[in-house]
């Protein structure tokens, strides 16, 4: 049996009808730049994270990168974030001209921890950035705590995130809902992804709204008039089309990779050197990514190679040992929650199409490697 990593195929087959012809309309309407599937999808989002407003743009990178710009951040400035997570978190810090500042995370969640950001401020810090990695939503409530005393922005990376809720005070609040800006990735992996690259901003800050827009289209607000140096970052109206025909399957979707991470995590009870993901009290995880910790992991990759199952690691190297930060100055072990998970995390596939027998397959490849 092959069981892939993620099988977009299967996503395909099961919805093409709804999708072709959301498709061709956009063809036949020869509207590719800024067409009205754009802010439908805009408001669309905004509603489903509990924002007032939804800013498309070319990827989840942008997403992160414009709010970054929107800061005018200067030389030395700092913006504090996890070093576990997708390249372009700290890259756009990077690209909009401030200074990385990792902080390690909770072994637990994978997510970045609220005493370390609050122990990493400083005068130059301007923002944090927290990542509601592999689709489970940070401790927003603390991080929100110690943003407010200092006034700082947080900017969310809610890429693998989207729909990821969190009960706060017994009332659900969205990824999305809580920080000054948030970004998603359309990439077509995420939850919800386009047939190409997409992003979106979404914040209740109104100027923050307006701001972004001009920004995404070279910093005007009127065609060939520039208050501001901004970049070229539209959502593409093909991906919008695509995205708007997706999003009613979204929940289900999710909930059907809830259910998958269940059924896993049951079966792996007892095996002492695989430890399941662990949802935090309170969260609802979309389940971007389904990661255990393992011992022997590199041994376990290969063999779930030979049986014909996908697996990848999210990270291998944790972004304060990537060479293009080896400047920054962070030694190997000044992070170590974050250097330990990269040693020992592996993810299984998770998408919603998989049948039973395959996740029994895996379950059956696991348990054989470390009977
Ligand atoms: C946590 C995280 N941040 C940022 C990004 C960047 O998104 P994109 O690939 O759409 O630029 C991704 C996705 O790839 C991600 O997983």
């Amino acid at each position: 049996m092959n069981v892939p990593l993620l099988d977009l195929v299967a996503q395909y087959q099961a919805i093409k009808d709804e999708v072709l012809p959301a498709l061709q309309a956009v063809i036949e309407s020869q509207q590719f730049i800024m067409g009205p599937a754009i802010a439908q999808l805009e408001a669309r989002v905004a509603e489903l994270s509990h924002a007032r407003h939804g800013i498309g743009c070319a990827s989840g990178t942008d997403a992160l990168l414009l709010p970054l710009k929107a800061l005018n951040l200067r030389p030395g400035d700092e913006v504090i974030t996890t070093p576990y997570t997708f390249f372009a978190t700290a890259g756009a810090i990077h690209n909009a001209g401030g200074r990385p500042v990792f902080v390690d995370i909770e072994p637990e969640s994978f997510n970045i921890d609220p005493a370390a950001v609050e122990a990493a401020i400083t005068p130059r810090t301007r923002a944090i950035i927290p990542v509601h990695l592999y689709g489970q939503m940070v401790e927003m409530e603390r991080l929100l705590q110690i943003a407010g005393k200092r006034g700082l922005p947080i900017i969310e990376d809610a890429c693998q995130a989207i729909g990821a809720r969190r009960s706060i005070d017994g009332v659900w609040r969205l990824a999305g809902e809580l920080g000054w800006v948030t970004a998603y990735s359309f990439f077509p992996s995420k939850n919800l992804g386009a047939w190409g690259d997409g992003g979106m901003m979404v914040t209740s800050d109104a100027a923050a709204a307006e701001r972004l827009r001009r920004l995404r289209l070279h910093g005007g607000a009127k065609q060939y008039h520039h208050d501001e140096v901004g970049i070229n970052s539209r959502l593409d109206s093909v991906q919008a089309a695509v995205l708007l025909a997706k999003l009613p399957h979204l929940a289900a979707w999710s909930a059907k990779r809830r259910e998958h991470a269940t059924y896993y995590t049951r079966a792996f009870q007892g095996l002492a050197s695989v430890h399941p993901p662990v949802v935090a009290t309170g969260n609802e995880h979309i389940f971007h990514q389904y990661t255990l910790r393992v011992e022997r992991r590199d041994a376990l990759q290969a063999h779930l190679k030979a049986k014909g199952i996908g697996n990848a690691i999210y990270y291998p190297i944790p972004l304060h040992r990537q060479p293009c930060f080896a400047d920054l100055g962070y030694a190997a072990g000044s992070l170590p929650q974050s250097e330990r998970a990269a040693q020992e995390a592996v993810s299984l596939p998770i998408y919603p199409e998989l049948t039973h027998a395959q996740l029994d397959y895996v379950i059956a490849a696991i348990r054989e490697f470390y009977r």
